[in-house]
């Protein structure tokens, strides 16, 4: 399944995950954002000639999910497969989602697991039988603490109200198996201190700090009052909290317990990547779960912000009509796939608006990469036959673009693979194209084409080879972001003859002058952003 070689070949892989989602419901654009967001990382990584492992999933167990298969009349389990088989890995598979594995709570590689960790924990007296009582949020599965409830109105005058769902808490009581949670604050404090990157935003991380300095209680790990989940193994009348259970799928999937070569060439992830409504449980819960059985901890724990819509956060209760799919027909999937990451930085909250996609997509997308393209190919097709003339004037105006494109990979590299800053390094790349764009309207190579002596062929052989050669690099580039349209434009530079495969090109040597050989069939190939049809009404 790895595409770059087996587990053994020495340094650790690059390690990246999503959440793995609950399938009560399909997907939306918010759980599109953090897989896209994933994946763009996934494929630069493997760029970078790094071996990487990139997991994705779904969260199956727990009341939600039981509580939707009973409303539409099945077993949890028939639901749960239906959703994944019908609703998510479609998805996927359609956005050009490169993931590695996929991950079920529901398989038994990982409900075994899960519960030899649970069984190993106990013994080691990290959990305690108790009792609790507490308003419970179903849409979170979590027990909330009463001073972030909200007072309800209108309908729920007089109830309290779970702040991420706006809707009534239950009041739980339960004898439970708790995990001692309390006595990890310490360690963790000391963490997020030696590790400032740990959590990712900044903001994120302020909030995680401020939340584990007020103390941390012990935590539930288990329910007896409905049975969809993984039994307590030396207690079968309780099964085992869905979030420890969903947690776990990060370890499960690559080995733990069970191939110890594979989870030591694998495990921690460097990047787990989720929203921020599950913050807490990724860099609190997570990392004590990790050191009571001494693991390592994860690199890092990135979190995205909101994907608004009309002012509120898309959710599934929320979805104002709008799916993946929605936008993906009308605009392509690659510029879908770009246009999230591109107009919201990574970490804020961001609105979605047609407007504004569909505004970038003609300015940013049609007007400026893709008339580039389809206007370096018309000019070599017309003015040499369609064969990459070799350049042998290049001056100051020549080197300013060699010099722009060093500056745009150093910037991209930094920018999205190291520093999750997805806008800042697309940016990059399209200041580029802006100069690409701006050294053609300098350079006039319709009117250098109307001088036939040597010199002005020599002249309009290496404009027309510096800017196929910027293309060449662009391509590379932005491949993780929007692999068909490299494709394309790989196809379209005859760019495989001289350079091989786009996926074996490395984005951090995408600078290198000189890739594509003179002489290569260069062709107009597909208009690479068409004008969009008109939206479907919805
Ligand atoms: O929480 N904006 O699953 P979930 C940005 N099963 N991102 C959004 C979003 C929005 N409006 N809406 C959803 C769960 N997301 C658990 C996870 S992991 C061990 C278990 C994304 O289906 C974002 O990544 O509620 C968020 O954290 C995730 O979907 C929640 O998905
Ligand atoms: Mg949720």
């Amino acid at each position: 399944m790895n595409p770059n070689g087996p587990e053994s070949a020495g340094a650790k892989a690059f390690y990246v995950t999503t959440p793995i989602y609950y399938v009560n419901d399909a997907p939306h654009l918010g759980h599109a954002y953090t897989t896209v967001a994933a994946d763009v990382l996934a494929r630069w990584h493997r760029q970078r000639g790094e071996r990487v492992r990139f997991l994705t999933g779904t969260d199956e167990h727990g009341q939600k999910i039981m509580r939707t298969a009973e409303a539409n009349g099945v077993t949890p389990q028939e639901w749960c497969d239906r959703l994944v088989s019908e609703a998510w890995e479609p998805l996927w598979e359609h956005l050009d989602i490169s993931n590695d594995d996929f991950i079920r709570t529901t398989q038994k590689r990982h409900t075994d697991r899960v519960r030899e960790f649970v069984q190993d924990l106990y013994d080691k007296g990290e959990i305690y039988k108790g009792g609790y009582e507490g308003p419970y949020c179903v849409g979170c599965e979590e027990y909330k603490l009463p001073g972030e409830l909200l007072d309800g109105e209108g309908e729920y005058a007089g109830r309290k109200l779970c702040p991420v769902h706006k809707r009534p808490v239950e009041t739980l009581s339960e004898e439970n198996y708790f995990f001692r949670l309390s006595e990890y604050g310490d360690r963790l404090l000391a963490h997020y201190e030696a590790e400032p990157d740990f959590i990712q935003p900044e903001s994120a991380r302020n909030e995680v700090v401020n939340f584990v300095r007020q103390g941390l209680q012990d935590l539930s790990i288990s329910r007896s009052t409905f049975d969809w989940g993984i039994p307590i193994p030396w207690d079968s009348k309780h099964v085992i909290y869905v979030w420890v259970d969903a947690l776990l799928n990060y370890a499960t999937a690559v080995g733990y317990n069970e191939n110890p070569e594979r989870f030591e060439a694998t495990f921690p992830a460097d990047v787990h990547l989720v929203g921020k409504d599950i913050l807490r449980f990724h860099a609190v819960i997570w990392p004590a779960m990790l050191m009571a059985q001494g693991l390592p901890l994860p690199r890092k724990v990135a979190a995205n912000g909101w994907l608004m819509v009309g002012g509120e956060k898309m959710s599934k209760s929320n979805l104002t009509g709008i799916k993946p799919q929605d936008l993906t027909s009308h605009f392509g999937v690659d510029a879908y796939r770009w246009y999230f990451l591109r107009a919201i930085s990574f970490g804020q909250d961001g609105s979605f608006s047609w407007e504004d996609l569909s505004a970038r997509y003609t300015s940013e997308l049609a007007n400026d990469y893709g008339n580039l393209a389809s206007r370096v190919a018309a000019m070599v097709g017309k003015y040499f036959g369609g064969v990459l003339p070799e350049a042998t004037a290049d001056g100051d105006a020549e080197r300013a673009v060699r010099d722009g494109l060093a500056k745009a990979v150093t910037e991209a590299d930094r920018r999205i693979g190291d520093e999750l800053d997805f806008q800042g390094g697309i940016l990059a790349v399209f200041e580029f194209i802006k100069q690409v764009n701006g050294y053609l309207t300098e350079q006039e190579p319709w009117k250098v084409a109307k001088d036939e002596s040597t010199e002005g062929r020599a002249r309009l052989a290496t404009i027309l080879y510096t800017a196929a050669e910027s293309l060449r690099a662009i391509a590379v580039l932005l491949n993780p972001v929007m692999p068909e349209t490299s494709r394309k434009l790989w196809e379209s530079l005859g760019a495989e003859a001289s350079r091989g495969a786009l996926a074996d090109q490395k984005v951090q040597e995408a600078g290198e002058w000189g890739g594509l050989r003179a002489g290569a069939k260069v062709t107009k190939g597909a208009v690479l952003f068409p004008r969009p049809e008109e939206p479907a009404a919805v």
